[in-house]
């Protein structure tokens, strides 16, 4: 028997603080300088705008068969379609290129582990399923916090780093939902071990899985090359710690390690970069 009483709760908490972003096109500053982080803002924008067909994949999977996630689902995606609109007029003030989706990306990973098919096949298990969707909610949206976080300091102009930050804010409700629904769900016999092993050997950083892993390390390489962008990222180990039976994985800390050599060559790259404030 779950906690109805805590889910409950942690839906009600994010009831009463969703809402639209309070910000307008036209007031964000024109762009003197045009730097990287225009290709991190389209980057942005198609991984928010490909919500939605995570929230097909997890309507057809039945993770949304408990009434607090579809409660939740709702608003949670009206608020990344507006992320996403934000952050594409974020990129065009950047004059940003268009980021072209590396289609053939065929690697294992959460993503593409779960076909269409394989969705129906998941159903019956939803229950333990929830909770390892709940998991990987929270980290995901934790990830997005701190990018949106970094950004906020990165952007040209106050309407600009008022808008990141707002965004940064609502990531940060999506995850603690997510984190309260996570503990809830965890409790089911037999969703520790699910969980676990869909992390330990499938997880990638929030959008990897959606726009292809040379498109993301274009994206976001500059970030991720920086030592305290990493101490940050490295707090998704420290925050899977504090959930029951998700101790130990390390999979922010295996992440840094297995693209070291992507890390090396970013940083290689561009020899002039010292700090991601160098714009
Ligand atoms: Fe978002
Ligand atoms: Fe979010």
């Amino acid at each position: 028997m779950i906690d109805n009483h805590r889910l409950e709760a942690a839906l009600e908490t994010y009831l009463r603080t969703w809402g639209p972003l309070q910000w307008r096109e036209d007031l964000l500053e024109p762009v003197a300088d045009i730097g990287w982080v225009g290709q991190t803002f389209a980057a942005l924008s198609m991984i928010e705008v490909d919500s939605m067909t995570m929230y097909r994949k997890i309507r057809t999977a039945g993770l949304d068969h408990d009434p607090r996630i579809r409660a939740f689902l709702f608003p949670w995606l009206a608020e990344e379609a507006e992320h996403g609109r934000a952050l594409n007029a974020l990129a065009v003030r950047y004059e940003s290129p268009v980021v072209i989706r590396d289609r053939h990306d065929r690697r294992p990973t959460l993503r593409n582990s779960i076909s269409w098919p394989s969705l129906a096949v998941l159903r019956p298990g939803w229950r333990q399923m929830q909770a390892s969707y709940c998991v990987l909610g929270m980290v995901q949206e934790y990830v997005a916090l701190i990018t949106y976080k970094w950004l906020s300091n990165l952007v040209s102009g106050y309407a600009g780093a008022c808008l990141l930050k707002a965004i940064a804010r609502q990531e940060g409700r999506h995850m603690r939902f997510y984190r309260e629904a996570a503990e809830v769900f965890l409790t089911i016999p037999g969703a520790t071990s699910i969980a676990r092993q869909g992390l330990k050997h499938l997880w990638n950083p929030v959008g990897i899985d959606a726009i292809g892993a040379d498109t993301w390390w274009e994206a976001f390489g500059r970030l991720m090359v920086d030592e305290e962008f990493q101490r940050d990222f490295q707090e998704v180990d420290r925050i899977l710690d504090c959930l029951p039976g998700m101790e130990s994985l390390e999979i922010a800390g295996n992440f840094l390690v297995k693209n070291s050599g992507r890390l090396q060559a970013q940083s290689s790259k561009d020899a002039r970069y010292s700090h991601p404030k160098a714009l």
